[in-house]
């Protein structure tokens, strides 16, 4: 039996991952801040026949993510899915002014950086050990086409694309350093969850179940892209 772990599993993505890998029969360890808040965890709660292990992790307390992971020592896991991450108190359209040249809210910048890049890379090193007991090992960077430089053509948004841009380098490096795991930066399309907003063209389902036959199909000579739902290469 599969097993994956999952960080920001309370909404949106995270929580449509847990969801789709349970109806598969994965073992589904979905982590979230406050897990005993979330309506949709409950949800899968109330319907796991033994498959779901919900665990309290803030990505940005390391003692913590350490602990998890030390809770896991000797259990194996196929898939990493390091996608807690945050745009700030808004979606996407409502959140561009705190993160502009003419208002930048500095200590957002911070806990954007904390969560998506410093929790990402804290996540990785500490479940790097399952990852490398599993036979096919799969780490996922939750990146967004918002953190690619080469497709930036019209700036904004620059502490969520900063954080994106730079979680998409240590992608790089992790897939140069550990040759047993593939790892790959993520980007989902712009999707209809808290962080997307309602303008978002994609269904959260939607990108999930294409992400989820993504994986599945994934070579590990791609370890080290960054890559879309539908399997293409994202520009760096
Ligand atoms: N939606 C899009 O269009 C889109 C596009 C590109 C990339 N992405 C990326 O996809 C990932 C998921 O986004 P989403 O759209 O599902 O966003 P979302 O609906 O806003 O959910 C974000 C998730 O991250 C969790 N989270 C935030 N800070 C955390 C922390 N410190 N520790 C642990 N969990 C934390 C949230 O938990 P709480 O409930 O506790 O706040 C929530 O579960 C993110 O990395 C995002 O950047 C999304």
């Amino acid at each position: 039996m599969p097993r994956v772990l999952i960080t920001g599993a309370s909404r949106g993505l995270g929580l449509e991952h847990a969801r789709q890998y349970l109806a598969k029969g994965w073992k589904v360890t979905a982590t979230a801040r406050r897990p005993e808040s979330s309506p949709g965890l409950a949800e899968l709660a109330a319907n796991d026949e033994g498959l779901l292990r919900l665990l309290p992790m803030d990505v940005t307390d390391h003692a913590r993510v350490e602990a998890v992971a030390e809770e896991l020592r000797g259990e194996s896991l196929d898939v990493v899915l390091n996608n807690a991450g945050s745009y700030g108190p808004k979606s996407a359209f409502q959140g561009m002014h705190y993160q502009s040249l003419e208002s930048m809210d500095y200590d957002l910048w911070r806990e954007m950086m904390e969560i998506n890049l410093i929790g990402a890379f804290k996540v990785a090193v500490c479940f790097k050990p399952h990852l490398e007991a599993a036979v096919n090992p799969l780490l996922v960077n939750m990146s967004s086409d918002l953190g690619s430089i080469g497709d930036n053509s019209i700036g904004q948004a620059y502490s969520y694309r900063s954080s994106k841009a730079a979680l998409n380098m240590l992608t790089k490096g992790m897939s140069i350093e550990w040759k047993e795991i593939t790892v790959i930066a993520m980007a989902p399309g712009w999707c209809r969850t808290d962080l997307g907003g309602p303008e978002a063209p994609v269904d959260p389902v939607e990108s999930v179940r294409m992400q989820q036959a993504l994986f599945e199909r994934l070579e590990s000579s791609r370890s080290g892209e960054f890559i879309d739902r539908f399997g293409e290469s994202v520009n760096w």
